[in-house]
């Protein structure tokens, strides 16, 4: 097939498909997407503006110079021609950035990706590395709301996760919580106007934390390998791994605390929670897979030291009443991500469909899975939360694992929308990421244009206001 992207083979295109890397200095970063993102053979005009700062400048310059391209920046006085890429880094500057510096750092950007749109050749991309931060005790995720913006002009199409691997080099980029950042991906097409405006959407209305909440003394990124699923575990088209599970619940619980899961699936929440001595309860709405979760808790209950309770219940979790369970410490929880197991070309379904096994969860109107209107589905996931808000203690978390959803070419970032919807009643704690690394890549787009493998699942943090 002829690649009509960026004359690179299908074997370098590959490795950059991974929507998550290693972070390994600027110069390999900005390379790499440069080598991916430009047609280097001549047939288009060999430009790039980039704005980040002097670090980056240097770094932005040497591969200009091995590659032969032309950068601009916001100081050049030349003519901004036709460019094949606009590369924005201001990694380094949001991570100690009041709001109020924020603010003017957007307009800035909101500016500039205005005055650039027509010199941006038709499909060709507009990349943003930046982060979330903590600022004086208060979680600011800059990333999201800056890519909310540049959503409105360019058409938002895909991320990247930037990872530090050591927690001192993290401390170097952002010294208050993130050992990770994104780039995020905007491209000029059919489905873009360059109209950029600010949306009604406010990510820092209801931040109230308390001052110096965060300790941020780990990584917020882990690679999990999960245990190979057994014939019953595989029936269920989405199940996350028990260690993920035990990891947070060890984090925020304590010894015989209440864990609850509202969407149990196979009970893997339960399971990790009694495996390390708390209470696992929940509801599920599929008769099917609670029947599979019954099996495994009791079998894991029988070789139970201490007296350590658990209670599923087939329920939808709009319905959950007071008297159901005790009081939560911690819900621990994974929705279905929109109707995707409902799209026949979705990640994960054509091998799954080979091996004739279940694609969906079910077909009953009461699946969240089944909704069709992503608004109507984030609302109702988001009015489960808040109604269970009600049954938690006071200061107890919420930790979701969700994922930003791709659906027949458009973005719709799942994560962020929970992320500040539940500001209502919840404070935002630092997202974590679950990377995955055991799954094979796809050439999605080869020749074409860029869409990642996602490997990077959000673990979105909240805590009881
Ligand atoms: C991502 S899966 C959870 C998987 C689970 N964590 C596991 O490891 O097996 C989402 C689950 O939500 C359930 N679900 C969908 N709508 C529901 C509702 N209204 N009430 C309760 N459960 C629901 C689905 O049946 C599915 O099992």
């Amino acid at each position: 097939m002829r690649n009509r992207f960026n004359n690179i083979t299908s074997k370098e295109w590959l490795p950059f498909q991974k929507s998550w890397f290693i972070d390994q200095g600027d110069e390999a970063t900005y390379r790499s997407n440069l080598r991916f993102f430009l047609r280097l053979d001549g047939s288009l005009p060999q430009n790039i503006y980039y704005l980040g700062d002097d670090i980056g400048k240097k770094a932005i310059k040497k591969v200009a110079k091995s590659l032969n391209i032309k950068v601009f920046y916001p100081e050049s006085k030349r003519k901004i021609p036709e460019l094949q890429l606009i590369l924005i880094d201001i990694r380094r500057q949001e991570s100690c950035l009041s709001l109020t510096a924020y603010q003017k750092l957007k307009k800035e950007i909101f500016q500039i990706a205005q005055k650039l749109y027509p010199n941006l050749i038709h499909r060709r991309f507009l990349a943003i590395m930046h982060q979330n931060t903590l600022y004086r005790g208060k979680y600011l995720p800059y990333a999201w709301d800056m890519s909310q913006m540049l959503g409105t002009g360019l058409s938002a199409r895909d991320e990247k996760i930037g990872c530090y691997d050591t927690f001192a080099s993290a401390k170097k980029y952002a010294p208050f919580a993130q050992a990770t950042y994104y780039i995020s991906y905007f491209r000029k097409d059919e489905n873009s106007l360059g109209n950029f405006s600010i949306p009604e959407i406010d990510f820092f209305k209801n931040i109230q934390l308390e001052k110096n909440q965060f300790k941020a003394e780990t990584p917020n990124w882990q690679i999990f390998r999960p245990k190979k699923r057994n014939k019953k575990e595989i029936l269920h088209p989405a199940k996350f791994p028990e260690q993920i599970a035990q990891f947070f619940i060890e984090r925020f619980t304590k010894p015989k605390n209440n864990v609850f899961d509202p969407m149990s699936g196979t009970g893997s929440t339960q399971l990790a929670a009694l495996q390390i001595g708390r209470n696992g309860y929940g509801t599920e709405l599929s008769s099917f897979f609670i029947d599979i979760a019954h099996t495994r808790l009791a079998t894991f209950a029988e070789t139970l030291p201490q007296k350590i309770k658990h209670k599923l219940l087939l329920k939808d979790a709009r319905k959950i009443t007071k008297r159901d369970f005790p009081p939560i410490d911690y819900l621990f929880t994974s929705p279905p991500y929109w109707d995707m197991l409902n799209m026949k070309g979705a990640e994960n379904q054509a091998t799954r469909k080979a091996k004739g096994l279940q694609l969906n969860y079910s077909d009953d109107t009461h699946d969240l899975g089944n909704i069709s209107d992503y608004e109507q589905f984030v609302d109702e996931l988001c009015s489960i939360y808040a109604k269970l808000a009600q049954k938690m203690k006071s200061g107890a978390y919420l930790t979701i694992i969700v994922k930003n959803i791709k659906k027949k070419g458009k973005s719709y970032p799942l994560a962020y929308d929970l992320g500040w919807k539940l500001q209502e009643h919840f404070a935002l704690l630092p997202e974590f990421f679950w990377l995955q690394d055991d799954l094979r890549l796809a050439p999605y787009g080869y020749g074409y244009t860029f869409v990642s493998n996602t490997f990077h699942q959000y673990c979105l943090t909240f805590r009881k206001k």
